[in-house]
């Protein structure tokens, strides 16, 4: 007797990672706490400070670490594929792809946890991350890299909001421009809700920072959760600045931009959090 075909489910190699959004929310959420308050008492000079660290170091380690938070990470990938939309920039309207026998992009991606811009035959990245998953992404933190102005593009997706301090983003987005050529890109990803729902920053006074750091916004577009940005990366003599010369940073390192001015209100909502870029 003829036995009925059944469609059989690929045998995954690896164990399926995290599957609940709902609980890789939880994880990331939580793995980010835990890291800016370890960042809060590392620069404090609390008389309990190391025994607190230690808490934190086995709390982080509780929830599975860097790993469990990684992949937790990796669901949230597969909803907003950032390669697609840098290939699709690059080779659409940037007109930038390289002709057959011209040399591939050079393309430094930042915050790596899969090999899919690696994968793209146009372009020649070096792909870091504090923790590599895989055995082509280099475990590096990008804070230990020497600009050298040689990118053609630079891919950082997720990556800032992880940064736990104002002044840490600052210098993340001021040494993106350093690692680029002049008129390089930078792709630029965070949640939408660090634009949207905190108390320090608005899309405009974002966009702001962006510009006095010599940043030229080239395209962006936003999904429900998350805001994609493609930047120039413009000299500063050239570039159209649309803010005053004064510093509008605030004493508690938010920035005074837009958004200040429209009176957003410095208490923290629920639920809402506090992202801010400043010097
Ligand atoms: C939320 S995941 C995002 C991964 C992926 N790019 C994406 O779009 O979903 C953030 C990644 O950035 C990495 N990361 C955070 N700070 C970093 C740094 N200073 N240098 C290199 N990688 C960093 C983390 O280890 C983590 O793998």
């Amino acid at each position: 007797m003829k036995r009925k075909a059944t469609k059989r489910k690929p045998i995954p190699l690896v164990p399926p990672a995290i599957r609940s959004r709902k609980k890789a929310r939880q994880i990331v959420t939580t793995f980010h706490k835990l890291e800016k308050e370890a960042d809060e008492v590392s620069s404090s000079t609390a008389p309990d400070k190391q025994a607190r660290l230690e808490r934190l170091e086995r709390e982080l380690d509780e929830m599975g670490g860097r790993e469990a938070y990684q992949s937790a990470s990796l669901l949230s990938v597969s909803f907003h594929n950032t390669s697609k939309w840098v290939t699709k920039q690059l080779a659409g309207k940037l007109g930038l792809r390289p002709a057959n026998g011209e040399p591939p992009l050079r393309v430094l991606e930042v915050g790596a946890i899969n090999t899919r811009l690696l994968d793209v035959p146009w372009l020649d990245v070096r792909a870091i991350d504090l923790k590599s998953q895989h055995p082509r992404i280099e475990e590096r933190d990008f804070f230990s890299l020497e600009p050298a102005g040689e990118y053609d593009v630079v891919s950082s997706s997720m990556v800032i909001n992880c940064v736990p301090t104002a002044k840490g983003r600052h210098e993340m987005l001021v040494g993106y421009r350093h690692h680029l050529r002049n008129g390089g890109h930078l792709f630029l990803v965070l949640p939408l809700l660090c634009l949207t729902k905190s108390t320090r920053t608005t899309r405009e006074s974002f966009l702001e920072t962006l510009s006095r750091i010599g940043f030229t916004v080239v395209a962006k577009k936003e999904t429900p959760k998350v805001a994609f940005f493609c930047l120039r990366n413009t000299p500063l003599e050239a570039r159209d600045v649309q803010v005053g010369g004064s510093s509008l940073a605030t004493k508690d390192g938010g920035t005074r931009g837009a958004g200040a001015e429209k009176g957003i209100s410095r208490k923290r909502k629920h639920g809402a959090n506090d992202f801010a870029v400043s010097p």
